[in-house]
């Protein structure tokens, strides 16, 4: 063959180059809802998460209530659903009783979880009466740690009870009538954590939450419970095994088992850092297996959900003498751009597993590794905030089971893994079509073949993106007009029901199609 007509063959060939990946939608491959809880937060006695963050009494910035007003617009505008407090490794030492009444009676007492003193001048009138300002779910996480059963029983009592007893009266004399009607309660916090005040062993831990989901349900038989599921992921600990005995002895009296999972980029390793995916995957994988193990053999077993009830990037703002010991850090991420793509990432993996997990609490809502940042002046949003807020319009959507190719990388000691990480979900009211795609490729832009197999593709797209050029870009005071997400439209070159959509580097991209 002749020089040029190679030559000329090789450049048609590059031309007719099928795309480098491909994603299949096919609508009737449902996976779940998208819980509406999956766009839950956290609050926890912490730094200034609370003082100073959500609460700041005579700030020029906050009601007469004490809550800071810019801090409610920014939640009210991040979505959020649902709000566990009071911790977190706090809860673990925390008695609710200091914390109602009149507030200068309030008794200040040292929190040997972080190394600092609460006031209690925040408590669970306010907690409860911040999340019905703001329109949220409140979510309770009861002391599992240094706690009782019986002050597990007597704060249901307090919070839910409508007739006149005790605590229901106690409610009264601090100023609310009507039960807050508390409904989601937390049997404590990682108590399979040596850190963890009052850590306990799985066979501990089951008796005592046992008793705790009796005595709890005895107030309001209504209340759903989320067991202490294990976040201790380390190498010498057997996460599993934990799960496993306390779905197996709790089985019949929980709705859901937490996971936590903190992920960080220690090595300087963007695409490293991005493959923490396969580990969210496989906690929620094996969770719901062994969730299934615990009801084989049960003709009509209550239904168990995953709660990811703490998940972030966090590993900056670590104290350096002894992670849980004192309250020297707190925990003040300041988060930058791939942060944010890494929110894509947690958010693709809960829709993935849509079936199973059925709430998701970003930890934390302010200042303590949170999206919303503030001073004593004002707020400024983080780059995490963006994905996090747009995500959260997909509450409600069904999740689909995509079919995804994409070029495949290795990352270090890890097993190979696709450069896009994508989730799919429907609205049938309105036809719409939500296709979430991270690109953690640093280097390569991915020309991507998106098919659709029900219903016929409208050509107009709808696209949400953020990138930005520098990986550690962060924004400040003043300055957090940086990272944002950028949106456009375009008209797809339709052919068989699908088009080619090219995923830049580095890139989270929410594609919005319709099909009719
Ligand atoms: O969110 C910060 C801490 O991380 C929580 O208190 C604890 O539950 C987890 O280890």
């Amino acid at each position: 063959m002749k020089p040029l007509t190679a030559l000329l063959l090789c450049a048609l060939a590059a031309l007719a180059q099928p795309p480098q990946a491909r994603i299949k939608i096919d609508t009737e491959r449902t996976i779940g809802q998208v819980h509406p809880h999956l766009f839950g937060n956290f609050a926890e006695h912490l730094g200034r998460c609370i003082y100073g963050g959500i609460y700041e009494e005579n700030s020029p910035l906050s009601d007469d209530k004490g809550y800071r007003k810019d801090v409610i617009e920014a939640t009210k505008n991040l979505g959020v659903s649902l709000l566990r407090w009071p911790g977190g490794n706090f809860a673990s030492g925390y008695n609710w009783k200091d914390g109602i009444g009149p507030k200068d009676q309030r008794p200040a007492r040292p929190d040997h979880a972080w190394g600092d003193i609460d006031s209690n001048r925040f408590g669970t009138d306010e907690f409860l009466q911040y999340c019905e300002r703001i329109g949220v779910e409140p979510y309770i996480c009861i002391n599992a740690g240094y706690g009782t059963v019986n002050e597990a029983r007597e704060w249901v009592e307090y919070t839910n009870e409508a007739r006149h007893t005790y605590w229901a009266d106690q409610r009264r004399r601090n100023g609310r009538d009507q039960p807050y009607n508390v409904k989601i309660w937390g049997l404590g916090n990682e108590i399979d954590g040596p850190w963890q005040l009052g850590h306990k062993n799985a066979e501990d831990y089951s008796k005592f939450a046992l008793e705790a989901a009796k005595a709890m349900r005895r107030v309001d038989h209504s209340i759903q419970l989320i067991a202490s599921g294990s976040s201790n992921f380390g190498p010498n600990a057997d996460w599993i095994a934990w799960n496993r005995a306390v779905l197996q002895n709790l089985r019949t009296e929980i709705d859901y088992i937490s996971l936590h999972t903190y992920i960080g980029n220690r090595e300087n390793n963007f695409e490293n850092f991005l493959a923490a995916s396969q580990d969210l995957d496989s906690r929620i994988e094996v969770t719901a297996g062994l969730i299934r193990a615990a009801q084989s053999g049960l003709r009509n077993p209550r239904p168990i959900s995953i709660a990811y009830d703490e998940w972030n990037v966090w590993y900056r703002a670590r104290s350096s003498g002894g992670e849980f010991a004192t309250g020297a850090t707190r925990l003040e991420e300041i988060y930058n751009f791939e942060d944010a793509l890494a929110m894509g990432m947690f958010f693709n993996s809960f829709f993935r597993h849509a079936g199973v997990v059925k709430m998701a609490n970003l930890a934390q809502l302010v200042n303590v590794i949170a999206p919303i940042f503030t001073n004593k002046q004002g707020l400024f949003l983080q780059p995490i905030y963006f994905p996090i807020a747009e995500y959260g319009k997909q509450r409600g959507n069904t999740a689909i089971d995509a079919l995804v190719t994409s070029p495949t990388y290795t990352p270090a000691g890890r097993r190979p893994l696709g450069y896009l990480d994508v989730s799919v979900t429907h609205n049938p009211r309105d036809k719409a079509i939500y296709v979430n795609v991270l690109n953690r490729s640093e280097k390569l832009d991915i020309a991507t073949r998106i098919d659709n197999v029900e219903g016929a593709l409208d050509p107009s797209v709808a696209v949400w993106e953020m990138n930005y050029p520098d990986l550690k870009a962060t924004h400040t005071f003043g300055g957090d007009n940086k990272v944002r997400p950028r949106t456009s439209s375009l008209t797809a070159k339709l052919e068989r029901n699908g088009f080619t959509y090219t995923f830049p580097k580095h890139s989270l991209t929410i594609l919005k199609l319709a099909a009719r």
